[in-house]
């Protein structure tokens, strides 16, 4: 009998239809559960009954973590697990976590008032990253190298709704490119280097650009395996910036796309994942 694996997400994107088309030749079964019709709380809740596995693809903030804990306290095999989506989530409680290890992070700031942002411009220097706390896709991520336009970015800040949307980060810019490896269980199964083309300054694998398979490297393994060693085994787009002194983890992604690194390296992304996950079952 094959295993029933329910892909929690808020839509159908490339990944979820790879991993979708894929199932049946490598022993699962997998459905796409939309993750706003869970209505979870309830011990046999009908939405997950039958599943063996959730696999936790929700693109928003808060949903992932919020249904994984909830599904993870009736008993349910969840991918990622509650406490990475938790960290994953918001970007400076990942940084805390990473740090306190003795993983490298870039340094940053917290900014929650011009106060702060004043502060964090004097201490950081142009040009910076202004970024928010919560936030993905590389949406309103902001380079800023004139100090002209440094206090008119803090206006759109603060005319934001709510507290939640105007934490932000700020922190050093650290140059054009990056890199994204993914994580399967706890090893790399692919990693490539992204570098920004065109008009977009960002290099993120959501706003496409241009990218080259990265070789084994040391360095870079064992900034994984200490992002691994904290999160625990899972699915992760662990995003990391090559400065002189060092890799730096950047973010990590805890429902990561992967069809950039994947056609980079042409690695196969569903077996890896099908192979984590009956790992996580047996
Ligand atoms: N400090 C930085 N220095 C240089 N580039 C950055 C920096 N922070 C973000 N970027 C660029 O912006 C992109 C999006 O930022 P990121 O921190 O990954 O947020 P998101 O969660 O929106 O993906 C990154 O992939 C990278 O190309
Ligand atoms: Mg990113």
């Amino acid at each position: 009998m094959s295993t029933k694996v329910a892909i929690v997400a808020d839509r159908v994107g490339w990944e979820e239809r790879q991993l979708i088309s894929a199932a049946p030749d490598l022993g699962l079964e997998i459905d796409w559960v939309n993750d706003e019709s869970l209505c979870l709380g309830d011990a046999k809740a009908p939405s997950i009954d039958g599943y063996d596995a959730l696999l936790i693809r929700s693109r928003s903030y808060t949903r992932g973590g919020l249904l994984a804990t909830l599904a993870e306290s009736k008993g349910v095999a969840v991918l990622n697990s509650a406490s990475a989506i938790h960290a994953c989530e918001n970007k400076l409680v990942l940084r805390a976590v990473l740090d306190a290890a003795g993983v490298p992070v870039p340094d940053f700031r917290l900014v929650l008032s011009r106060k702060d942002f004043d502060k964090a411009l004097d201490d950081l220097g142009l040009p910076v990253v202004l970024k928010p706390v919560y936030g993905g896709m590389g949406k309103r991520v902001t380079l800023i190298r004139d100090s002209d336009l440094a206090h008119s970015v803090y206006d759109y800040v603060e005319d934001l709704g709510h507290a939640f949307e105007q934490a932000c980060l700020m922190e050093p810019y650290l140059g054009g490119g990056s890199i994204r490896c993914l994580v399967v269980g706890e090893q790399i199964v692919a990693a490539a280097e992204f570098e920004s083309a065109g008009a977009d300054w960002r290099s993120n694998a959501a706003l496409g650009n241009q990218s080259r398979a990265l070789a084994d490297d040391s360095e870079v393994q064992k900034v994984v395996d200490g992002v691994v060693d904290q999160l625990g085994a899972g699915i992760y787009g662990v995003d990391l910036f090559k400065t002189p002194s060092g890799y730096l983890v950047n973010e990590v992604n805890h429902a990561p796309a992967w069809r950039g690194v994947a056609s980079t390296t042409g690695v196969d992304i569903p077996s890896a994942v099908a192979r984590h996950v009956q790992e996580i079952l047996a």
